[in-house]
């Protein structure tokens, strides 16, 4: 792991209530698929190309990923995420503790939503208006929870609720006065996908496929994008690392439709790793949350800085450009 992003871990978890701090940190059962994510990039080694002379000049394939509950980290919340993406794109939780409208507002660059599909069509159809209104330039369906996650740790902690105070914004008002609560459903289906992509004009995306026949599916489905996730190991304990997921979804898609991974991204090496192996860019998700909790927006900052100069600094030693022949595995 990069030294700052281990920096910022270690006082995120400092000053965080343990409660929340296992929250953030946790993941599904055994917490096999969470500890997998990044040994999974320990498994690889790149094997540089030499004398290139390439100099380069390489946009940040970097997203922030959807994760929820900002409040819980840090006071100002996604305020301070979005103030801190600066042009990096924010995918910004559905299940944020500050509105679309005001996450948008306070962001540079642009901000898309993700969407849980909600069983009434009418709460997520007022959620689509909602993103479009606030000004989100895509939106990001999650595939892979038709049911809640169980987190042991969370179990263990009676953690199922938001403290006083707090709430799910985005909810809030949907169909009559007050608050609805974020549901699951098993019943959400392509055809969910189909109704979006008639209800609005904004590219879909969807996250959390690990099967090259559903990469195939969305691309015939018509998404504008495929996030490769198994949700940070939240999820389903028994899925592969999303990064050993990656190469067999890139090459289902071919180039269709761009690919991006998450899950386990914890250095600049790592995004190299994930961008040879077929990834248009990476979603990082626990890091930034780190980043909040130690320092706020200048925290979030900093994650992002530093995977930058440090994604610059390995692209250069692997000569300026990445194939999936500069990744070998490590014996
Ligand atoms: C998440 N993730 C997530 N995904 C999503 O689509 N909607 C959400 O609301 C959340 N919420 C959430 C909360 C927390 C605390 C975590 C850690 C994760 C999953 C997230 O988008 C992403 O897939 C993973 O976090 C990526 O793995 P890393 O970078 O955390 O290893």
């Amino acid at each position: 792991m990069n030294p700052v992003l281990a920096e910022l871990h270690d006082k995120a978890r400092a000053v965080l209530d343990p409660v929340h701090y296992d929250f953030f940190a946790g993941g599904v059962g055994d917490e096999v698929v969470l500890a997998e994510n990044e040994a999974a990039f320990r498994r690889r080694a790149l094997l540089p190309r030499v004398l290139r002379g390439i100099e380069v000049r390489q946009d940040f394939p970097v997203l922030i990923s959807p994760t929820a509950f900002h409040k819980l980290a840090h006071p100002d919340g996604e305020l301070a995420t979005a103030r801190a993406a600066g042009t990096t794109t924010l995918v910004s939780s559905m299940a944020s503790t500050v509105p679309i409208a005001e996450v948008v507002a306070a962001a540079s660059g642009p901000v898309w939503f993700q969407l849980y599909v909600q069983p009434d069509p009418a709460v997520t159809e007022a959620l689509v208006r909602r993103a479009e209104r606030a000004g989100c330039a895509a939106l990001v369906v999650t595939a892979d929870s038709p049911v809640f996650g169980r987190h042991r740790r969370d179990l263990a902690h009676g953690f199922h609720d938001l403290p006083a105070g707090l709430a799910a914004e985005n909810m809030r008002d949907l169909t009559g006065p007050g608050l609805r609560t974020i549901e699951m459903s098993p019943a959400v289906s392509w055809g969910h996908l189909d109704r979006l992509r008639e209800m609005t004009a904004l590219p879909l995306w969807v996250k959390g496929i690990l099967h090259p026949a559903d990469a195939v599916l969305a691309v015939e489905h018509g998404v504008a994008g495929i996030v490769v996730s198994n949700h940070g190991g939240r999820q389903l304990d028994l899925v592969p690392a999303a990064l050993d997921a990656l190469p067999a979804v890139a090459d289902a898609v071919a180039g269709r439709v761009p690919v991006v991974l998450d899950g386990g991204v914890r250095g600049g090496g790592d995004i190299a790793v994930a961008l040879a192996l077929g990834a248009s860019a990476v979603g990082i998700g626990r890091p930034v949350l780190w980043g909040l909790a130690a320092d706020g927006e200048q925290g979030v900052r900093r994650v992002l800085d530093v995977l930058h100069d440090e994604f610059l600094h390995v692209l250069t030693l692997c000569g300026g450009e990445l194939s999936r022949d500069v990744v070998v595995a490590r014996c």
